[in-house]
């Protein structure tokens, strides 16, 4: 039931971090983090009652009594000294927005990010912000899924690298091959279905060049 998304977050976590969970929903990310045998502590926050209700009931269910979860915007206001925080399953500006509005808090730790859309927004905000890109990762959980840790410092990235993410353009993984092959796929067709004379042509053809570019 706890979804590969969750699970492979999960799965970037030290058994001895202390991890904050912001925007935990139903509590599936301390859940599976108790089932993989987390040592460290555990918490999360929530901005809503009805989530924050399902999450305690969740944690009462599986019968985990020392995960707290916090009602509070972001982090704001909440006495854990986190080594790590996962900000995952929402939008740009919610995540941008979360973190600055507490930025000592991020000062000193690592962030996991997923976010659904606008990566390379992400990625330029991470850039002009003081953030570094520690490790990415892309899995398939039905559809694709770019997950970042980071933490403070200073990167720089060009152009392909905040399209397509430094260490995944790097590492190009299998499941990053399949993202973009398809990708690529997908925009022949739709070139080929165009008229010669179409206005859109020359845009999608440069966006094939730049997912070749990357398959390559
Ligand atoms: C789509 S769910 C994602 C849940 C889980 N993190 C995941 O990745 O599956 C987003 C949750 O974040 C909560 N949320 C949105 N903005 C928030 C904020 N500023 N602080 C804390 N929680 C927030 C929402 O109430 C909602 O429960």
């Amino acid at each position: 039931m706890i979804s590969k998304r969750i699970k492979t977050i999960a799965g970037l976590i030290h058994p001895d971090e202390n991890v904050l969970d912001v925007g935990t929903d139903h509590a599936f990310l301390p859940i599976q983090l108790k089932l993989n045998g987390h040592r460290g502590k555990i918490a999360a926050t929530e901005l809503r009652k009805g989530p924050r209700n399902n999450a305690v009931k969740n944690l009462e269910e599986a019968g985990i009594d020392d995960v707290e979860v916090y009602l509070t915007p972001g982090v704001r206001g909440i006495d854990f000294a986190a080594d790590v925080v996962v900000i995952a399953g929402m939008g740009l500006t919610t995540v941008t927005g979360i973190i600055s509005d507490d930025p000592e808090y991020f000062a000193d730790k690592r962030i996991i990010i997923q976010i659904n859309h606008e990566m390379d927004r992400l990625r330029c905000w991470l850039m002009e912000n003081s953030f570094m890109i520690e490790n990415e990762v892309i899995i398939r959980d039905y559809k694709y899924y770019e997950i970042l840790i980071v933490c403070k410092g200073q990167m720089h990235l060009d152009d392909m690298q905040i399209r397509f993410g430094p260490v995944l353009l790097r590492e190009k993984s299998q499941t990053f091959i399949d993202c973009y092959s398809r990708k690529a796929e997908k925009l022949e067709m739709i070139i080929d279905s165009l008229p010669e004379q179409h206005p859109d042509r020359e845009k999608l053809q440069k966006q094939l060049e730049t997912v070749k570019e990357a398959l390559n």
